[in-house]
């Protein structure tokens, strides 16, 4: 059975793909999954870092389940694939909390554009990534041609979407792509997420959401968040708000 985890081990949370019979194909089933335990991370407070992690030695994720979506209708395959697949993709994406995606194995399609939803990525020299989609007669549909084009440069990204070719760690790395490669890419990560973990939460939360607001992630809301975050602080705020409880004029302090 297709499976996401969550895991929580003190400040640190693991979010563990757990299907390795199946190379950890995403299904619709994963999808629905993931996206509750983002729920639940977004309200636990006491999780200071996210790691992204898989079962199995073969691959990290080879992509999207191709049984599950190869006989949808164009519209079925456009909503329930695509743009569900987006959606929970960027609640991945825009986590408050700092994510790490550890590459142990292949990262292929979906799986790939999973580990790019994470801030930083950990990588075994041993993984590549693809995007062979084209292969199949499709294009790459949970924001690898979109988020994945912040990320890579463009002839790399079609290197990969165009021709299909693989790239390996040391060349990912070498692109800033990814963060480290290690033999053992899971260990990498829980320390680079202990050390955040000591770090202010509230930094960490506002730099990621200053740094998606210039990137183009999510930056209409991340302007208004970091724009309401202040205002929310305010005495003007507070008695506006008193003033509507008591339903009298409000005189703001203009602090
Ligand atoms: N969707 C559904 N099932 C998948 C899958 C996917 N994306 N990728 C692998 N699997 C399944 C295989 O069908 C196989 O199942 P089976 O044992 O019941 O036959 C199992 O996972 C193992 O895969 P297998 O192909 O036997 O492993 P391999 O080591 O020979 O090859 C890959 C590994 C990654 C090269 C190969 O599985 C592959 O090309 N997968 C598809 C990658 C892809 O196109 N991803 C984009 C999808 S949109």
């Amino acid at each position: 059975m297709s499976a996401v985890h969550l895991k929580i081990d003190g400040a640190i949370a693991h979010i563990v793909l757990d299907n390795p019979a199946k190379l950890n194909a995403f299904t619709p089933q994963m999808l629905v999954q993931l996206e509750t335990h983002c729920a639940t991370l977004e309200q636990s407070a006491d999780i200071r870092g996210v790691i992204l992690r898989a079962e199995g030695t073969r691959a990290f994720c080879a992509g999207a389940d191709i049984t599950a979506w190869a006989s949808l209708s164009p519209f079925d395959f456009a909503r329930l694939w695509v743009r569900d697949g987006h959606r929970v993709f960027d609640r991945l994406a825009r986590l408050s909390k700092p994510t790490i995606a550890v590459i142990h194995a292949h990262a292929f399609g979906g799986g790939l554009e999973l580990a790019a939803s994470c801030d930083i990525r950990v990588m075994a020299s041993c993984a590549t990534l693809a995007l062979p989609e084209a292969q199949l007669g499709i294009v790459p549909g949970w924001s690898g041609t979109q988020r994945l084009a912040r990320l890579l440069p463009e002839p790399v990204l079609k290197d990969m979407a165009l021709f299909g070719r693989r790239i390996d760690a040391t060349r990912a790395h070498g692109l800033g792509f990814v963060a480290e490669i290690a033999e053992d890419p899971l260990s990498v990560a829980v320390a680079i997420a202990d050390g955040v973990a000591k770090s202010s939460p509230r930094a960490v939360e506002v730099a990621k959401y200053l740094i998606h607001a210039a990137v183009g992630e999510d930056r209409s809301a991340m302007i208004e968040a970091l724009g309401g975050g202040m205002i929310a602080a305010s005495a003007d705020k507070a008695e506006g708000v008193a003033a509507f409880a008591a339903k009298r004029k409000p005189e703001f302090p203009g602090t």
